[in-house]
Protein backbone atom coordinates (compact mmCIF):
# COMPACT_ATOMS: atom_id res chain seq x y z
CA UNK A 1 0.00 0.00 0.00
CA UNK A 2 1.40 3.21 -1.22
CA UNK A 3 2.08 6.06 1.71
CA UNK A 4 -0.76 8.06 1.12
CA UNK A 5 -3.26 4.92 1.03
CA UNK A 6 -1.52 3.96 4.49
CA UNK A 7 -2.34 7.36 6.04
CA UNK A 8 -6.04 7.40 4.55
CA UNK A 9 -6.79 3.62 5.70
CA UNK A 10 -5.26 4.91 9.20
CA UNK A 11 -7.35 7.97 9.54
CA UNK A 12 -10.62 6.36 7.86
CA UNK A 13 -10.13 3.31 10.58
CA UNK A 14 -9.11 5.58 13.60
CA UNK A 15 -12.64 7.07 12.80
CA UNK A 16 -14.66 4.61 12.42
CA UNK A 17 -13.07 2.54 15.37
CA UNK A 18 -14.17 5.45 17.69
CA UNK A 19 -17.33 6.40 16.40
CA UNK A 20 -18.56 3.55 16.28
CA UNK A 21 -17.60 2.65 19.57
CA UNK A 22 -18.87 5.69 21.12
CA UNK A 23 -22.34 5.87 19.48
CA UNK A 24 -22.51 1.92 20.64
CA UNK A 25 -21.84 3.46 24.29
CA UNK A 26 -24.70 6.01 23.83
CA UNK A 27 -27.34 3.63 22.11
CA UNK A 28 -26.45 1.08 25.22
CA UNK A 29 -26.67 3.81 27.71
CA UNK A 30 -30.14 4.35 27.09
CA UNK A 31 -31.21 0.86 27.32
CA UNK A 32 -28.98 -0.72 30.22
CA UNK A 33 -30.54 1.28 33.05
CA UNK A 34 -26.48 1.27 35.00
CA UNK A 35 -25.26 3.84 37.67
CA UNK A 36 -23.68 6.73 36.67
CA UNK A 37 -20.53 4.99 38.04
CA UNK A 38 -21.45 1.87 35.67
CA UNK A 39 -22.12 4.55 33.02
CA UNK A 40 -18.47 6.07 33.34
CA UNK A 41 -16.97 2.01 33.48
CA UNK A 42 -18.54 1.16 30.25
CA UNK A 43 -17.14 4.50 28.52
CA UNK A 44 -13.63 3.76 29.73
CA UNK A 45 -13.87 0.00 28.32
CA UNK A 46 -15.62 1.23 24.51
CA UNK A 47 -12.79 4.13 24.48
CA UNK A 48 -9.89 1.10 25.13
CA UNK A 49 -11.40 -0.80 22.88
CA UNK A 50 -11.48 2.00 19.83
CA UNK A 51 -7.74 2.67 20.91
CA UNK A 52 -7.18 -1.48 20.90
CA UNK A 53 -8.36 -1.16 17.38
CA UNK A 54 -6.61 1.40 16.06
CA UNK A 55 -3.08 -0.16 17.37
CA UNK A 56 -3.59 -3.55 16.42
CA UNK A 57 -3.51 -2.86 12.58
CA UNK A 58 -1.29 -0.14 13.50
CA UNK A 59 1.01 -2.51 14.47
CA UNK A 60 0.76 -5.39 11.43
CA UNK A 61 0.21 -2.60 8.53
CA UNK A 62 2.78 -0.38 9.22
CA UNK A 63 5.23 -1.79 11.68
CA UNK A 64 4.86 -4.53 10.07
CA UNK A 65 5.03 -7.03 12.93
CA UNK A 66 5.82 -10.86 12.10
CA UNK A 67 2.40 -12.49 12.17
CA UNK A 68 2.30 -15.43 14.37
CA UNK A 69 4.55 -13.71 17.62
CA UNK A 70 2.79 -14.47 20.65
CA UNK A 71 1.98 -10.36 21.93
CA UNK A 72 0.99 -9.85 18.19
CA UNK A 73 -1.33 -13.05 17.91
CA UNK A 74 -2.77 -11.71 21.04
CA UNK A 75 -3.20 -8.36 20.40
CA UNK A 76 -4.73 -9.51 17.15
CA UNK A 77 -7.26 -11.72 17.97
CA UNK A 78 -8.12 -9.29 21.25
CA UNK A 79 -8.47 -6.28 18.89
CA UNK A 80 -10.65 -8.44 16.06
CA UNK A 81 -12.95 -10.13 18.81
CA UNK A 82 -14.09 -6.81 20.20
CA UNK A 83 -14.37 -5.29 16.47
CA UNK A 84 -17.08 -8.13 15.93
CA UNK A 85 -18.66 -8.06 18.69
CA UNK A 86 -19.08 -3.85 19.03
CA UNK A 87 -20.25 -4.01 15.35
CA UNK A 88 -22.84 -6.74 16.33
CA UNK A 89 -23.44 -4.94 19.52
CA UNK A 90 -24.15 -1.75 17.44
CA UNK A 91 -26.55 -3.04 14.40
CA UNK A 92 -28.74 -4.58 17.01
CA UNK A 93 -29.10 -1.39 19.37
CA UNK A 94 -29.57 0.84 16.25
CA UNK A 95 -32.23 -1.39 14.86
CA UNK A 96 -33.90 -1.38 18.38
CA UNK A 97 -33.86 2.49 18.05
CA UNK A 98 -35.44 2.75 14.74
CA UNK A 99 -37.85 0.06 15.51
CA UNK A 100 -39.11 2.09 18.76
CA UNK A 101 -38.75 5.45 17.34
CA UNK A 102 -41.28 4.05 14.40
CA UNK A 103 -43.76 2.59 16.61
CA UNK A 104 -45.91 5.02 19.04
CA UNK A 105 -47.45 2.08 20.50
CA UNK A 106 -45.35 1.99 23.91
CA UNK A 107 -46.40 3.96 26.52
CA UNK A 108 -43.74 5.26 28.88
CA UNK A 109 -44.09 2.76 31.78
CA UNK A 110 -43.82 -0.38 29.37
CA UNK A 111 -41.04 1.65 27.39
CA UNK A 112 -39.06 1.52 30.89
CA UNK A 113 -39.54 -2.44 30.67
CA UNK A 114 -38.42 -2.72 27.22
CA UNK A 115 -35.29 -0.47 27.68
CA UNK A 116 -34.06 -2.48 30.59
CA UNK A 117 -35.04 -5.77 30.13
CA UNK A 118 -35.29 -6.45 26.42
CA UNK A 119 -31.65 -4.44 26.26
CA UNK A 120 -30.07 -6.81 28.70
CA UNK A 121 -31.53 -9.39 26.96
CA UNK A 122 -30.37 -8.63 23.37
CA UNK A 123 -26.81 -7.77 24.98
CA UNK A 124 -26.33 -11.17 26.46
CA UNK A 125 -27.82 -12.88 23.28
CA UNK A 126 -25.88 -10.46 20.87
CA UNK A 127 -23.05 -12.04 22.86
CA UNK A 128 -23.49 -15.23 22.81
CA UNK A 129 -23.79 -15.45 18.93
CA UNK A 130 -20.61 -13.64 18.98
CA UNK A 131 -18.90 -16.34 21.11
CA UNK A 132 -20.78 -19.14 18.73
CA UNK A 133 -18.87 -17.24 15.82
CA UNK A 134 -16.00 -17.57 17.00
CA UNK A 135 -16.28 -21.50 17.34
CA UNK A 136 -17.55 -21.42 13.79
CA UNK A 137 -14.59 -19.17 12.16
CA UNK A 138 -11.96 -21.27 14.12
CA UNK A 139 -13.55 -24.78 13.74
CA UNK A 140 -12.36 -24.34 9.43
CA UNK A 141 -14.13 -24.26 6.32
CA UNK A 142 -16.83 -27.03 5.14
CA UNK A 143 -16.50 -28.57 2.11
CA UNK A 144 -19.79 -27.48 -0.26
CA UNK A 145 -20.70 -29.82 -3.58
CA UNK A 146 -22.01 -27.73 -5.77
CA UNK A 147 -23.64 -29.39 -9.67
CA UNK A 148 -23.47 -27.19 -12.30
CA UNK A 149 -24.67 -27.75 -15.49
CA UNK A 150 -23.28 -25.92 -18.81
CA UNK A 151 -24.57 -27.20 -21.96
CA UNK A 152 -21.48 -26.02 -24.00
CA UNK A 153 -19.12 -28.45 -21.89
CA UNK A 154 -17.67 -30.78 -24.64
CA UNK A 155 -17.76 -34.25 -23.85
CA UNK A 156 -14.29 -34.81 -22.70
CA UNK A 157 -15.05 -32.30 -19.76
CA UNK A 158 -17.88 -34.20 -18.28
CA UNK A 159 -17.32 -34.29 -14.45
CA UNK A 160 -14.68 -32.12 -14.23
CA UNK A 161 -13.75 -30.98 -10.81
CA UNK A 162 -12.84 -27.90 -10.10
CA UNK A 163 -11.98 -27.05 -6.51
CA UNK A 164 -12.59 -23.19 -5.37
CA UNK A 165 -10.74 -21.54 -2.59
CA UNK A 166 -11.59 -17.56 -2.30
CA UNK A 167 -10.88 -14.98 0.65
CA UNK A 168 -8.88 -17.08 2.98
CA UNK A 169 -7.29 -14.17 3.93
CA UNK A 170 -4.37 -15.33 5.04
CA UNK A 171 -2.71 -12.45 7.89
CA UNK A 172 -3.11 -11.09 11.30
CA UNK A 173 -5.47 -14.28 12.08
CA UNK A 174 -5.46 -16.94 9.87
CA UNK A 175 -1.84 -18.45 9.94
CA UNK A 176 -0.44 -22.15 8.14
CA UNK A 177 -2.34 -24.41 10.97
CA UNK A 178 -6.06 -22.96 9.28
CA UNK A 179 -4.46 -23.26 5.66
CA UNK A 180 -2.91 -26.60 5.84
CA UNK A 181 -6.41 -27.93 7.19
CA UNK A 182 -7.93 -26.26 3.89
CA UNK A 183 -5.22 -27.50 1.71
CA UNK A 184 -5.63 -31.07 2.70
CA UNK A 185 -9.35 -30.79 2.27
CA UNK A 186 -8.85 -29.42 -1.24
CA UNK A 187 -6.84 -32.87 -2.15
CA UNK A 188 -9.27 -34.63 -0.38
CA UNK A 189 -11.57 -33.87 -3.52
CA UNK A 190 -9.28 -35.10 -5.62
CA UNK A 191 -9.42 -31.92 -8.21
CA UNK A 192 -8.63 -31.76 -11.73
CA UNK A 193 -8.18 -27.86 -11.17
CA UNK A 194 -7.73 -25.75 -8.34
CA UNK A 195 -8.75 -22.19 -8.51
CA UNK A 196 -8.22 -19.21 -5.99
CA UNK A 197 -10.50 -16.48 -6.83
CA UNK A 198 -8.93 -13.62 -4.64
CA UNK A 199 -7.87 -11.89 -1.23
CA UNK A 200 -5.75 -14.88 -0.26
CA UNK A 201 -3.78 -12.39 2.13
CA UNK A 202 -3.39 -10.02 4.30
CA UNK A 203 0.18 -8.63 5.05
CA UNK A 204 3.16 -8.54 3.37
CA UNK A 205 5.08 -11.44 1.22
CA UNK A 206 7.86 -10.84 4.45
CA UNK A 207 5.54 -11.04 6.68
CA UNK A 208 3.68 -14.60 5.66
CA UNK A 209 6.14 -16.27 3.89
CA UNK A 210 6.11 -19.09 6.21
CA UNK A 211 2.13 -18.96 6.74
CA UNK A 212 1.22 -19.44 3.09
CA UNK A 213 3.49 -22.24 2.65
CA UNK A 214 1.01 -24.71 2.56
CA UNK A 215 -0.20 -23.92 -0.58
CA UNK A 216 3.12 -25.23 -2.34
CA UNK A 217 1.38 -28.43 -1.56
CA UNK A 218 -1.59 -28.17 -3.73
CA UNK A 219 -1.78 -30.52 -6.95
CA UNK A 220 -4.29 -31.05 -9.88
CA UNK A 221 -3.66 -32.21 -12.65
CA UNK A 222 -5.48 -29.49 -15.40
CA UNK A 223 -3.41 -26.97 -12.70
CA UNK A 224 -3.64 -24.48 -10.05
CA UNK A 225 -5.05 -20.61 -10.92
CA UNK A 226 -5.28 -17.61 -9.31
CA UNK A 227 -7.34 -13.94 -9.97
CA UNK A 228 -6.58 -10.96 -7.77
CA UNK A 229 -8.83 -9.69 -4.85
CA UNK A 230 -8.87 -6.07 -3.52
CA UNK A 231 -7.00 -7.05 -0.54
CA UNK A 232 -4.18 -8.43 -2.37
CA UNK A 233 -3.73 -4.36 -4.13
CA UNK A 234 -3.20 -3.56 0.32
CA UNK A 235 -0.48 -5.95 0.40
CA UNK A 236 1.93 -5.35 -2.52
CA UNK A 237 -0.03 -7.09 -5.24
CA UNK A 238 3.49 -7.28 -7.71
CA UNK A 239 5.63 -9.05 -5.02
CA UNK A 240 2.64 -11.88 -4.22
CA UNK A 241 1.87 -12.25 -7.96
CA UNK A 242 5.46 -13.05 -8.06
CA UNK A 243 5.68 -15.34 -5.03
CA UNK A 244 2.45 -16.94 -6.00
CA UNK A 245 4.41 -18.35 -9.17
CA UNK A 246 7.03 -20.08 -6.88
CA UNK A 247 4.15 -22.15 -5.30
CA UNK A 248 3.51 -23.60 -8.80
CA UNK A 249 0.34 -20.91 -9.01
CA UNK A 250 -0.37 -19.46 -12.19
CA UNK A 251 -2.36 -16.42 -12.07
CA UNK A 252 -4.55 -15.07 -14.59
CA UNK A 253 -4.62 -11.12 -15.09
CA UNK A 254 -6.50 -10.55 -17.91
CA UNK A 255 -5.37 -13.29 -19.28
CA UNK A 256 -6.48 -16.99 -20.18
CA UNK A 257 -5.12 -20.72 -20.48
CA UNK A 258 -6.59 -23.14 -23.00
CA UNK A 259 -7.28 -26.34 -21.20
CA UNK A 260 -7.36 -29.32 -23.82
CA UNK A 261 -8.40 -33.27 -23.69
CA UNK A 262 -8.54 -35.74 -26.86
CA UNK A 263 -12.30 -35.84 -27.85
CA UNK A 264 -13.75 -38.48 -30.36
CA UNK A 265 -12.80 -36.88 -33.08
CA UNK A 266 -10.78 -34.10 -32.40
CA UNK A 267 -9.00 -32.55 -29.05
CA UNK A 268 -11.62 -30.43 -27.34
CA UNK A 269 -11.28 -27.13 -25.35
CA UNK A 270 -12.36 -24.94 -22.31
CA UNK A 271 -11.32 -21.46 -21.48
CA UNK A 272 -10.27 -20.80 -18.19
CA UNK A 273 -9.60 -16.86 -17.64
CA UNK A 274 -8.88 -14.61 -15.07
CA UNK A 275 -9.47 -10.69 -14.44
CA UNK A 276 -7.78 -8.30 -11.98
CA UNK A 277 -10.06 -7.13 -9.66
CA UNK A 278 -12.90 -5.22 -9.90
CA UNK A 279 -11.63 -2.01 -8.27
CA UNK A 280 -8.08 -2.91 -8.87
CA UNK A 281 -7.50 0.64 -11.18
CA UNK A 282 -7.63 2.64 -8.10
CA UNK A 283 -4.55 0.94 -6.49
CA UNK A 284 -2.62 -0.14 -10.33
CA UNK A 285 -3.79 1.81 -13.30
CA UNK A 286 -1.99 -1.24 -15.18
CA UNK A 287 -4.91 -3.66 -13.37
CA UNK A 288 -7.94 -2.37 -14.62
CA UNK A 289 -10.12 -5.16 -15.18
CA UNK A 290 -10.48 -5.89 -18.74
CA UNK A 291 -12.86 -9.24 -19.15
CA UNK A 292 -13.20 -8.60 -23.31
CA UNK A 293 -8.76 -9.27 -23.04
CA UNK A 294 -9.63 -11.91 -20.59
CA UNK A 295 -11.67 -13.43 -22.72
CA UNK A 296 -9.66 -12.93 -26.41
CA UNK A 297 -8.62 -16.35 -27.80
CA UNK A 298 -7.26 -17.58 -31.34
CA UNK A 299 -8.65 -20.86 -30.79
CA UNK A 300 -11.63 -22.20 -30.98
CA UNK A 301 -13.10 -23.31 -27.43
CA UNK A 302 -16.46 -24.76 -26.96
CA UNK A 303 -17.06 -22.72 -23.17
CA UNK A 304 -15.68 -19.96 -20.91
CA UNK A 305 -15.08 -20.09 -17.43
CA UNK A 306 -13.88 -16.47 -15.25
CA UNK A 307 -12.07 -16.18 -12.43
CA UNK A 308 -13.20 -12.51 -11.19
CA UNK A 309 -13.19 -11.99 -7.59
CA UNK A 310 -15.91 -9.53 -7.18
CA UNK A 311 -19.44 -10.43 -8.34
CA UNK A 312 -19.96 -6.98 -9.62
CA UNK A 313 -18.06 -8.38 -12.89
CA UNK A 314 -20.40 -10.47 -14.43
CA UNK A 315 -21.70 -7.77 -16.34
CA UNK A 316 -18.43 -7.63 -17.82
CA UNK A 317 -18.40 -11.60 -17.73
CA UNK A 318 -21.83 -11.68 -19.56
CA UNK A 319 -20.94 -9.03 -22.50
CA UNK A 320 -17.82 -11.38 -23.06
CA UNK A 321 -19.54 -14.39 -23.38
CA UNK A 322 -18.55 -16.08 -21.02
CA UNK A 323 -20.48 -19.83 -19.59
CA UNK A 324 -19.65 -18.91 -15.61
CA UNK A 325 -17.53 -16.82 -13.49
CA UNK A 326 -16.57 -17.82 -10.33
CA UNK A 327 -16.39 -15.00 -7.11
CA UNK A 328 -15.85 -14.35 -3.56
CA UNK A 329 -15.68 -10.83 -2.09
CA UNK A 330 -18.97 -10.35 -0.22
CA UNK A 331 -18.14 -13.49 2.44
CA UNK A 332 -22.29 -13.82 2.78
CA UNK A 333 -21.74 -10.92 5.48
CA UNK A 334 -19.96 -13.53 7.56
CA UNK A 335 -22.12 -13.60 10.71
CA UNK A 336 -25.46 -12.48 11.73
CA UNK A 337 -26.85 -9.61 11.78
CA UNK A 338 -24.51 -8.85 8.45
CA UNK A 339 -25.63 -11.70 6.80
CA UNK A 340 -28.86 -10.28 7.06
CA UNK A 341 -28.01 -7.08 5.34
CA UNK A 342 -25.61 -8.10 3.13
CA UNK A 343 -28.56 -10.50 1.82
CA UNK A 344 -31.09 -7.90 1.39
CA UNK A 345 -28.63 -5.22 -0.44
CA UNK A 346 -26.43 -7.25 -2.53
CA UNK A 347 -28.05 -8.96 -5.89
CA UNK A 348 -25.13 -11.73 -5.69
CA UNK A 349 -24.63 -12.39 -2.22
CA UNK A 350 -23.52 -16.79 -2.01
CA UNK A 351 -24.43 -19.55 -4.28
CA UNK A 352 -25.54 -20.16 -8.05
CA UNK A 353 -27.00 -17.46 -10.40
CA UNK A 354 -28.38 -17.87 -13.61
CA UNK A 355 -27.60 -14.63 -14.03
CA UNK A 356 -29.20 -15.29 -18.47
CA UNK A 357 -29.68 -17.98 -21.03
CA UNK A 358 -26.36 -18.25 -21.28
CA UNK A 359 -23.88 -17.31 -18.37
CA UNK A 360 -24.16 -18.71 -14.77
CA UNK A 361 -22.44 -17.09 -11.62
CA UNK A 362 -21.39 -18.92 -8.23
CA UNK A 363 -20.35 -16.84 -5.50
CA UNK A 364 -18.38 -18.55 -2.66
CA UNK A 365 -18.87 -17.38 0.80
CA UNK A 366 -15.05 -17.38 1.73
CA UNK A 367 -12.72 -19.74 3.02
CA UNK A 368 -11.19 -18.13 5.84
CA UNK A 369 -13.25 -15.19 7.30
CA UNK A 370 -11.76 -10.93 7.47
CA UNK A 371 -11.83 -8.87 10.62
CA UNK A 372 -13.61 -10.52 13.38
CA UNK A 373 -13.04 -14.05 14.15
CA UNK A 374 -16.94 -14.71 13.84
CA UNK A 375 -18.96 -16.81 10.88
CA UNK A 376 -22.00 -16.71 13.09
CA UNK A 377 -24.39 -19.11 10.53
CA UNK A 378 -22.06 -18.45 7.68
CA UNK A 379 -19.24 -21.36 8.18
CA UNK A 380 -16.37 -20.69 5.72
CA UNK A 381 -16.32 -22.86 2.77
CA UNK A 382 -14.40 -24.28 0.27
CA UNK A 383 -15.95 -25.60 -3.08
CA UNK A 384 -16.11 -28.31 -4.81
CA UNK A 385 -18.12 -28.03 -8.25
CA UNK A 386 -18.30 -30.77 -10.56
CA UNK A 387 -19.13 -29.80 -14.10
CA UNK A 388 -21.65 -31.72 -16.37
CA UNK A 389 -22.92 -31.14 -19.68
CA UNK A 390 -27.11 -30.86 -20.15
CA UNK A 391 -29.18 -33.92 -19.40
CA UNK A 392 -31.90 -33.87 -22.17
CA UNK A 393 -34.68 -36.34 -23.15
FE1 LIG B 1 -12.53 -11.03 1.20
Amino acid sequence: MSHANLIRFALFFTTISFLVSWLTYRLLRRRLGLTPVGNRRMLAFFMASAGLMTLGPFLYRWLEAPAGSLPDLVLQWTQFSLLGWIGSVFIVFLFVEVIQSASKRFDPQKRIFLTEGVGRTLLAGTTLTSVAGFFEATSGAEVVQVPVTLERLPQAFEGLKIVQLSDVHVGPLIHKGYLDRVVDQALAEKPDLIVITGDLVDGSVNQLRDQIAPLGRLKAPEGIYFCTGNHEYYSGVHDWVAHLGTLGITVLGNSNRVLRRPGKNDEERILLAGVYDHQAARFEPAHATDPVQAASCAEDVACKILLAHNPFSIEGACKSGFDLQLSGHTHAGQFYPYSFIVKLVLKYSEGLYRVNEKTQLYVNRGTGFWGPPNRFGKRSEITSITLNRRITG
